[in-house]
């Protein structure tokens, strides 16, 4: 017998800031700490991951959107403090550690990007729902997700290598896939802010609504994916994702393979058209 590894506490939810509900398939995920707007720690990231690993196999559909006016200011600049945040060690505090620092703070990143590297896999599809600032931390959370709508007064910045740093939660490759590597230098490296609009265009939004419509229209892309078998959708979204920069033979061969065990799954069924 398998035991289900228990989903993160409401108090752990609180402490990371963030706030968890299920329903009917969806899980949204709220960044929930409108006061520093959504700004994210460390736990947060952890956390995100243990949602990530503890979700029930029901869930098909994932939504990240942010309480309040921004979706996130990205990383709470107090981690880079020498005290840190409560709870939660500084980021530079690793490296004064003595020896061992560097690779602790480095497998601390690690346990970090683990926050954001499940939204991608074949099982769920993940929506970030952005109102305001994307930033950093945040605009990166966003870009791990699969689908992106974007109220019109979203704002999106790289900002990190402003501040001396580099984007490391995830961000980099799907925004070069997104934008393409020049893009992604001039949006990088000149940390600018970009308009929903720009977003739109640059193919960074798939939808871009009034704010007053930002919740509604995330409501009716949940009900169109809902609407197509799940094994179909998990099985079209791998394929979908080995296919950058594949090639075309062997994208082939993977396609031949998948629709063999989706017709073979079907006709077990006895679907309708399905023979056997
Ligand atoms: N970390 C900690 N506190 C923050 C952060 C943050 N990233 N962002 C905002 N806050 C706090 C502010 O200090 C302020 O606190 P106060 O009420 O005690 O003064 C409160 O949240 C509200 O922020 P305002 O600046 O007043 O809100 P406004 O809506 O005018 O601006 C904005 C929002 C644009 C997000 C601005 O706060 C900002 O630029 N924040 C910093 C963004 C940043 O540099 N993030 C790090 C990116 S790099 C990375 O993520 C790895």
């Amino acid at each position: 017998m398998t035991v289900e590894a228990a989903i993160p506490t409401e108090d752990q939810l609180a402490e990371a800031g963030l706030r968890l509900r299920v329903a009917g398939g969806v899980a949204t995920i709220t960044l929930a700490r409108p006061e520093r707007r959504n700004a994210m720690t460390g736990r947060t990231w952890t956390v995100l991951a243990h949602v990530g690993q503890t979700l029930p196999a029901s869930v098909r559909i994932v939504v990240i959107k942010g309480e309040g006016p921004s979706f996130s200011s990205g990383i709470d600049l107090a981690m880079f403090g020498p005290d840190g945040v409560e709870g939660e060690p500084s980021l530079m505090g690793y490296l004064g550690a003595g020896p061992g620092g560097e690779a602790a703070l480095e497998a601390a990143i690690a346990g970090y990007q683990e926050g954001f590297l499940w939204l991608r896999r074949p099982g769920i599809v993940s929506i970030a729902a952005v109102r305001g600032h994307a930033i950093g931390a945040g605009f990166q959370l966003a870009l791990a997700c699969d689908l992106r709508v974007l109220a019109d007064d979203a704002r999106l910045c790289m900002k990190e290598p402003a501040l001396g740093l580099v984007p490391d939660l995830t961000g980099t490759k799907p925004l070069v896939d997104i934008v393409g590597l020049s893009r992604a230098i001039e949006l990088c490296l000149t940390a600018r802010s970009v308009s929903a609009s720009e977003a739109r265009d640059l193919r960074l939004a798939e939808l871009v609504v009034d704010g007053a419509d930002l919740d509604r229209a995330v409501d009716d892309l949940v009900a169109a994916l809902l609407a197509t078998p799940p094994e179909a959708a998990a099985a079209t979204k791998a394929l979908l994702q080995q296919a950058v920069g594949s090639d075309p033979a062997e994208q082939a061969a993977r396609e031949r393979r998948a629709q063999v065990a989706r017709l073979t799954a079907l006709a077990r069924q006895g679907a309708p058209g399905a023979s056997g």
